[in-house]
């Protein structure tokens, strides 16, 4: 599997997993095991997704070692601020039961409080003192990252942003790529939404005898992105990272990419506002 080296400190895989609404313990647990067969070894969550603890006391149950994956985690947007963003981080680091975090994103600009660029700064310290590995955003369009980086020093390894057939990101990505950040794209299959019902997508799975998943998350690895699908699933779990054993040609990778009609399902960054969202779980 391709890894992408960020920040000089750690090789990201192309398809990690992702734990967005797995917050039951035994959920965790049972997702977990699945993964580690399975051969993922990055592990996405959030403080916002409640389920830091669960996915620390899992991989404890899974005998998984702590240096032998990476975690990303994130600020909640109510964190964002100098002195809560310090305490935002150390209480993620108690809860995951770690001394370092492996990729700490923001994960919504924000934008009409003005504070990304405070909160960022306090992400470059800690990654100074080397507790924060590497560092970035989610959810940030090119104007985000344009004033992030006018105003700070380090640029952010990734921006994790939605991704999928109907919105493929092509103008940020290429403005990413530009300046070395990678695209991690989440809701990288839209959670099957309106995409299993589309011609190509059902000739692609049939000529290839791979799910409709399989062929989307393969598009997006053909396209340099990184993946973290999410499922609880077992077989889902195992179907979602054996992407190895076929190919797409150029010209079916390009029939996904006319599938774009840059169709959001999710909040546009520019208006989730701070007050809009949900307290930080403890
Ligand atoms: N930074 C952000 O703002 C942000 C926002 C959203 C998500 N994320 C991250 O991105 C991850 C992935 O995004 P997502 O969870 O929104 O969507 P997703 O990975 O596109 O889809 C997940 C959904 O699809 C189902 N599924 C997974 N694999 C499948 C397969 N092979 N066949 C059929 N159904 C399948 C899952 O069901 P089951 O679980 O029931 O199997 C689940 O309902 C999240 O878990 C989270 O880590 C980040």
């Amino acid at each position: 599997m391709k890894t992408y080296p960020i920040h000089n400190q750690i090789n990201v895989p192309e398809v990690g997993f992702g734990t967005y609404k797995i917050t039951e313990q035994s959920d965790m647990n049972d997702a977990v095991k699945a993964a580690k067969e399975a051969g993922y070894t990055y592990y996405d969550t959030a403080a916002f997704y409640g389920n830091e603890r669960q996915l620390s006391q899992a991989l404890k149950e899974a005998n998984i070692k702590r240096e032998e994956i990476l975690i990303s985690t994130k600020l909640w947007n109510k964190d964002q601020d100098k002195e809560s963003t310090k305490e935002a981080i150390e209480k993620t680091l108690e809860r995951l039961d770690t001394d370092y975090i492996d990729l700490y994103l923001i994960h919504w600009p924000c934008p009409e409080s003005n504070l990304f660029i405070e909160s960022y700064k306090v992400l470059e310290e800690y990654y100074e003192k080397g507790i924060l590995k590497s560092i970035g955003v989610c959810n940030f369009t090119q104007e985000q990252l344009k004033e992030l980086m006018e105003n700070t020093t380090i640029t952010p390894a990734v921006n994790q942003v939605e991704c999928h057939p109907y919105l493929n990101q092509h103008e940020l990505q290429a403005y990413c790529e530009q300046h070395g950040i990678h695209i991690m794209a989440w809701s990288p299959i839209n959670r099957l939404r309106d995409i299993d019902q589309e011609a190509i997508m059902i000739e692609l799975s049939e000529k290839y005898n791979k799910s409709i998943a399989q062929i989307i998350l393969k598009w997006h690895i053909e396209r340099n992105r990184i993946v973290i699908p999410k499922s609880k699933t077992p077989s889902r779990i195992r179907e979602n990272i054996e992407l190895y054993d076929f190919e797409l040609t150029e010209d079916e990778l390009k029939k996904i990419d006319d599938l774009n009609s840059d169709k959001r399902y999710g909040v546009h960054p520019d208006e989730f506002t701070i007050e809009g969202s949900d307290d930080t779980p403890e």
